[in-house]
């Protein structure tokens, strides 16, 4: 055999790849579906279900989807930027009204919430490989991959204490008070994943005040607009602390406020002191998208800017997105009443809530009572049922007394 032929004692290139974990969120699903037990519940993943616990496709979808299919005639490529409309048509959703026509934010159609968390991280490197963002304590744990895996430095915040049930409010500010001019904060918009506990208008007006002092950047998730207090309220604070940013981010999901998980819909919005500095923020968003998933799928962002387009279709999909919020606010309201120690819950926004269960805990509730829900405690308050709201209590309850 030649020499160059002969076999290293290194694997070759693949082989040297480490096994991985499943994702612990995501094996929730598999988990619970595999398990036989008939009243099994799942509240793992953060999807909407309706009172007989299914996930419907929304009435307004379905009505575009059956106009885009009627209408399309063409599949033939739109761009980097995916669907302009669409961006045009979700800016004052997240901004408001005054956003429109206001050049100096600028935004593109992202793969979903994550391709937008993702996009933003690519460009923030990209600006300055090293930058540092602050992020809270918990957060959602993809936060760190996608964000802290582009190459961001993170940099940790006090932000809830789980034992409490409360925003860690002091403590977050001395931690974000130590922030220099330039680093980024990272910050729920609203329904804050994993904790349900987002800040209160008086908390985000001390958090604008803090960026427009120090020069701070604000990157906000904003992936359950809609699903808190309504659509209006839940931008708030993002529109606060937008206002008071020379510069920011805003990485927008359209997977929960539209229903269309699968679809992966969602959006990247940039603000900057200058229309020029804009435009110059557009061209590397467009070539970063270039690299990563060259143009994003198109469906979804099709049939929002249908539904978004059509004062019908719009004022349906405004009130199942309403109903969907006052479901979450009934079955928060069910659980308060159901034990004085479950009562923070009726104060919190969203889907999720934060109980104050080991992870052993957790797992008896799985084992005992076919309970799924992540190990910190984070359950989907809208994976419950109106069957199993009180049984889902109740096997809580009976933890918590130990
Ligand atoms: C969740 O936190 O459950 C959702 O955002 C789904 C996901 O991708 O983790």
């Amino acid at each position: 055999m030649e020499q160059g032929l002969m076999l290293s004692d290194k694997p070759t290139l693949l082989a040297r790849l480490q096994a991985q974990p499943a994702d612990p969120l995501l094996a929730l699903i598999a988990l619970c579906n595999d398990d036989p037990r008939p009243g099994k519940i799942d509240v793992g993943v953060g999807v909407y279900r309706d009172a007989a616990g299914n996930t419907p496709i929304l009435r307004s979808v379905k009505a575009a989807e059956k106009i885009l299919w009627e209408t399309q005639e063409t599949k033939a490529y739109l761009g980097s930027q995916g669907d302009a409309r669409f961006v045009e048509l979700i800016k004052p959703i997240v901004f408001g009204e005054s956003a429109i026509g206001d050049d100096r934010i600028v935004g593109v159609q992202t793969p979903g919430g994550c391709g937008a968390l993702r996009l933003g991280a690519e460009l923030i490197v990209r600006a300055d490989p090293n930058a540092r963002i602050y992020v809270g304590t918990p957060t959602w744990p993809n936060h760190e991959p996608l964000i802290g895996e582009a190459g961001v430095e993170m940099v940790d915040y006090p932000y809830y204490s789980k034992e409490s049930r409360t925003i860690s409010f002091d403590r977050m500010m001395d931690a974000l008070g130590g922030a220099r001019a330039g680093d980024l904060i990272l910050l729920h918009g609203c329904c804050h994943n994993p904790t349900g506990a987002d800040l209160d208008p008086d908390q985000w007006r001390a958090v604008a005040d803090l960026v427009a002092r120090n020069g701070l950047i604000p990157y906000v998730d904003l992936a359950y607009q809609g699903l808190g207090n309504g659509l209006e309220a839940d931008a708030q604070g993002a529109r606060l602390v937008v206002e008071a940013a020379e510069q920011a981010l805003v990485a927008q999901s359209c997977d929960k406020n539209f229903g269309c998980y699968r679809d992966r819909l969602g959006s990247l919005f940039v603000k900057m002191p200058s229309a020029e500095g804009a435009s110059v923020v557009m061209g590397n968003l467009l070539a970063l998208a270039r690299t990563m998933w060259s143009m994003p799928p198109d469906h979804m962002a099709a049939v929002v800017h249908i539904i978004l387009d059509d004062e019908k279709l719009r004022v349906d999909w405004r009130s199942e997105l309403d109903s969907m919020c006052a479901r979450i606010r009934q079955l928060r309201a069910r659980l308060a009443a159901f034990d004085p120690r479950l009562a923070y819950i009726d104060g919190q926004n969203g889907m999720f809530s934060m109980l104050p269960l080991s992870p052993e805990q957790v797992l008896a509730l799985r084992k005992a009572h076919g309970i799924y829900m992540a190990g910190s405690g984070r359950f989907n308050v809208v994976g419950l049922s109106d069957d199993n709201v009180d049984s889902f209590a109740a096997a809580v309850v009976e933890q918590l007394d130990g």
